[in-house]
């Protein structure tokens, strides 16, 4: 009897200790990605590939709104340099994967700060299909 209890309690320990390995690995699944990962996540919700011709359009384009930016006034026209942002003046690391490998390796970042800017250029948040467009551009920069 002893003997099967502590055979017991042993089990359900490793049970436990499987049991939060995998409960972690679920929550860094769900925020952490490659680029790539990301990407794929973006055109699957909008059942179509990124343009990159359209994904620099929409970066580079302003949309009359009162600020008057576009994406590419404060991260600049080549993401793969430095950007400042133009209301705190603050210098932000380049956008492009390429030149900042710690850019677009977690979701629930990636769309807060999409839903920001996009807000204040685009007046509304960027669709999954906007976001695969500007994605599929920087994925193609190289400093
Ligand atoms: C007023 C300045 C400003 C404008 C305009 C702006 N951004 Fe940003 N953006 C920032 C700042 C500040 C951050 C956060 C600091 C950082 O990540 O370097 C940021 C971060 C981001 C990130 C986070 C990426 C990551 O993985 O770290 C994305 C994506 C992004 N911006 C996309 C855009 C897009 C798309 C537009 C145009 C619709 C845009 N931004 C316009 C200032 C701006």
């Amino acid at each position: 009897m002893k003997r099967h209890l502590h055979c017991g309690s042993r089990r359900s320990l490793v049970a436990v200790l499987a049991l939060a390995v995998l409960a972690n690995l679920g929550l860094s699944a769900a925020q952490a990605a490659t680029p790539a990962e990301l990407l794929a996540v973006y055109e699957a919700q909008a059942k179509a590939p990124g343009s990159p011709e359209r994904g620099q359009k929409l970066f580079t384009q302003n949309f009359g709104r009162e600020l008057g930016f576009s994406c590419s006034s404060c991260h600049g026209a080549e993401p793969v340099k430095n950007g400042r942002d133009q209301v705190t003046e603050k210098l932000i690391r380049p956008l492009a994967p390429a030149a900042n490998p710690q850019r677009f390796t977690d979701k629930t970042k990636v769309d807060t700060w999409f839903r920001l800017n996009c807000t204040d250029v685009v007046g509304r948040d960027c669709k999954p299909g906007e976001k695969a467009d500007v994605m599929s551009w920087l994925l193609t920069l190289k400093p």
